[in-house]
């Protein structure tokens, strides 16, 4: 770590930071308030950005999965919209968990026009779809990429922890469906 100008510390080796250092650089789940300046029209006024926390939620204990059989849970609240499956699947995949790097988690609402896809999960092909809507299917080795359908999103993707046996959600990829923020249920 090393001064900047402004005075903030500078992370060394960016390319060898973990997870949750690289969400909390990237801003996806930075907590508490931090100072702007140069803002244009603002002049050399200090101007305070507020910036949200995503929750750290309990979704399930590790020896409890069962291969191929997804558990449901809802994130990042209980509002509308969180549904979200958390399953141990047969193949590693991106952002995967666990010994094998096979237990992913994502939200469930189709990214074409929120279509509920909780109960499509198909082993076989390790898929999310055909979405009941318009086919939408999406690939959760891939990070939940559009395999084919209307959607032109891939599904949101639940960060997921370990801890012990506990599994724990704690930060979301990408926008989920009927909301503009992921925290604004
Ligand atoms: S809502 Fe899912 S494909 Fe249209």
């Amino acid at each position: 770590m090393g001064k900047q100008k402004d005075g903030t510390e500078a992370a060394a080796g960016f390319g060898c930071i973990n997870r949750r250092a690289f969400l909390f650089a990237s801003g996806a789940t930075v907590g508490g308030t931090v100072l702007l300046t140069g803002v244009p029209g603002m002049g050399k006024q200090a101007v305070e950005a507020r910036v949200s926390r995503y929750p750290r939620m309990f979704v399930e204990n590790m020896s409890r999965l069962v291969l191929n059989e997804p558990v449901r849970f809802k994130y990042p609240d209980k509002g509308r919209n969180s549904n979200s499956i958390l399953v141990k699947m047969g193949e590693p995949a991106g952002g995967g968990i666990g010994a094998d790097r096979n237990i992913v988690a994502f939200n469930t609402l189709c990214t074409h026009m929120g279509g509920e896809m909780g109960k499509t999960f198909q082993a076989s092909h390790a898929v999310l779809g055909p979405c009941p809507f318009h086919q939408s299917t999406f690939d959760l080795t891939r990070h939940g990429m559009i395999v084919s359908g209307h959607a032109t999103e891939s599904l949101p993707q639940v960060l997921l922890e370990v801890e012990g046996d506990d599994i724990y959600a704690v930060g979301l990829i990408g926008l989920i469906y009927g909301r503009y923020d992921n925290l604004k249920g």
